[in-house]
C-alpha cells in the first residue's frame, strides 16, 4: 500500500503532491545576507518535497540575530530570492519563505548602528550567541521597544511579504516560533509591558495579529501560514504560564482560514509537565484546518501521524539536510543519509548541496 505520506494534500490555494514538507532550515550560508546561486541549488536539490519552507529570512536588519542569514528586505536580497524560486519552480516544486524577526535572539554587531537588539521588554535571555564575526558571547539585555517603533515593525512584516511576491514565492510563514519576537510577545517572561501590546493576552497577541492581518491583506489567506512552538524549549522560549495565551490564538487563527497552521511538538525528555501531552493535544484539536507537525519524527512515526489525521503533513528539519530526495527515499523505502552537525550553520558546498541521492 502506498505511504500516506506520498498522497496528495490540498493546502490553501495549492494541490502538494505529498506531505512531506520540508522544515525551514537555517544553514547561514548567504554572504552579505543576499541568497545566492548556490543556496538556489540546495532548494532545487529539494524541490520533490510536497512544500519547502525557507530558512527564516529576516525582515529588517533589525530583525537579524545570526550570520550570514538571509533578509528580504533590499533589492539585492529580492533578486537573490529570485534565483531561488526560479531554480525550485523549475524542478517543480512550491516553495514559501519564513519571515522572521529574531527580537532578542540578536546581538549589536548584527543591529543597524551596533545598537541594542529590541525586545517587548529589557529581559536578556540565557545562554550565548554569535556575533556577526562567528564569536560565541552572552546574550545583551535588549532594549524594551517604544510604542511607535511598533506599528513601523508590523509596516516592516508587510514591506517584506510584497518582497516576497517579488522574489517568486508562492506563499509565506510567519514565524512566531521558537523564542523570536512574536513569541516574545505573547509570553509572560518576556512581556512586562503595560500598554495595549502586555499585560491580558489579547494584548500580548495583538502583535501576532496585526502581522498576520497585514501579511493575509497582501497574499490572501490561503497563501499565508504560521509556525507555532507552545512547548519548545528553544532560546530559553518555553513560558508554561504561557499555555492559555496559545489556547487564546490557536481559537483566533481557527477563524482565519489559512494555509496552514505548522506546530513544532513538545519534546517531553526536556519538560518536566507531566501534563504537557494533553495540554498539547487539546490546543491541537482546536484548530480545524489543515496542520503540518515537526519535530523529531521518524518516517514510521510521521506516516502513523498523518494516517490518524492527528496532522495534514509533517515537516521533516534534520533529515532534509542530509536527504535532498527524502520524498522518493521514502517512496523506494530506502535508507536515510546521515546528517552532519559540524555542517549545520556556515560554510560551503560541504553538508549542503554534496549529501546523495538515491539514484546518482
Ligand atoms: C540546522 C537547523 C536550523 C533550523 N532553522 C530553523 C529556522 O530557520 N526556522 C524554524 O522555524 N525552525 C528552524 N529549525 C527547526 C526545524 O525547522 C525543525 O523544527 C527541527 O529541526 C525539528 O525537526 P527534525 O527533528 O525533523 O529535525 C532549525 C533546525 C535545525 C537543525
Amino acid at each position: 500500500m502506498e505511504n500516506t505520506l506520498l498522497t496528495g494534500l490540498n493546502l490553501g490555494a495549492y494541490q502538494l503532491k505529498n506531505r512531506i514538507i520540508m522544515a525551514p532550515l537555517t544553514r547561514m550560508r548567504s554572504k552579505d545576507m543576499i541568497p545566492n546561486s548556490m543556496n538556489a541549488e540546495y532548494y532545487a536539490q529539494r524541490a520533490s518535497a510536497g512544500l519547502i519552507i525557507t530558512e527564516a529570512t529576516q525582515i529588517t536588519q533589525q530583525g537579524q540575530g545570526y550570520p550570514m542569514t538571509p533578509g528580504i528586505y533590499s533589492a539585492a536580497q529580492i533578486d537573490g530570492w529570485k534565483k531561488v524560486t526560479d531554480a525550485v519552480h523549475e524542478k517543480g516544486g512550491l516553495i514559501f519563505t519564513q519571515l522572521w524577526h529574531v527580537g532578542r535572539m540578536s546581538h549589536s554587531s548584527h543591529q543597524p548602528d551596533y545598537g541594542l537588539p529590541v525586545a517587548p521588554s529589557a529581559v536578556k535571555p540565557a545562554g550565548k550567541t554569535f556575533t556577526s564575526e562567528w564569536n560565541m558571547v552572552p546574550f545583551e539585555t535588549p532594549r524594551a521597544l517604544e510604542l511607535a517603533e511598533i506599528t513601523g515593525i508590523v509596516n516592516d512584516y508587510e514591506k517584506a511579504a510584497i518582497n516576497a511576491k517579488a522574489a517568486g514565492f508562492d506563499g509565506i510563514e510567519l514565524h512566531a516560533a521558537n523564542g523570536y519576537l512574536i513569541q516574545q510577545f505573547l509570553q509572560d517572561k518576556t512581556n512586562l509591558r503595560q500598554d495595549e501590546y502586555g499585560g491580558n493576552i489579547a494584548n500580548k497577541s495583538r502583535l501576532l495579529f496585526e502581522v498576520l492581518d497585514k501579511l493575509v491583506a497582501v497574499w490572501g489567506a490561503d497563501k499565508v501560514g504560521i509556525r507555532l512552538s507552545p512547548f519548545g524549549t528553544t532560546n530559553d522560549s518555553f513560558d508554561p504560564d504561557s499555555y492559555p495565551a496559545f489556547v487564546y490564538v490557536v481559537k483566533e487563527l481557527a477563524k482565519y482560514n489559512l494555509a496552514y497552521l505548522h506546530m513544532i511538538r513538545h519534546r517531553a525528555e526536556e519538560l518536566t509537565d507531566e501534563l504537557v501531552a494533553e495540554k498539547e493535544q487539546a490546543l491541537w484539536n482546536l484548530y480545524p484546518g489543515t496542520m503540518i507537525a515537526a519535530d523529531g519524527f521518524t518516517i514510521e512515526q510521521a506516516t502513523a501521524y498523518v494516517q490518524t489525521g492527528k496532522a495534514s503533513a509533517i515537516a521533516f528539519g534534520r533529515y532534509y539536510i542530509s536527504n535532498p530526495d527524502l520524498a522518493e527515499r521514502i517512496a523506494a523505502n530506502a535508507e536515510l543519509n546521515h546528517y552532519d552537525r559540524e555542517t549545520f550553520y556556515g560554510g560551503n558546498e560541504k553538508g549542503y548541496t554534496d549529501y546523495t541521492f538515491i539514484n546518482s
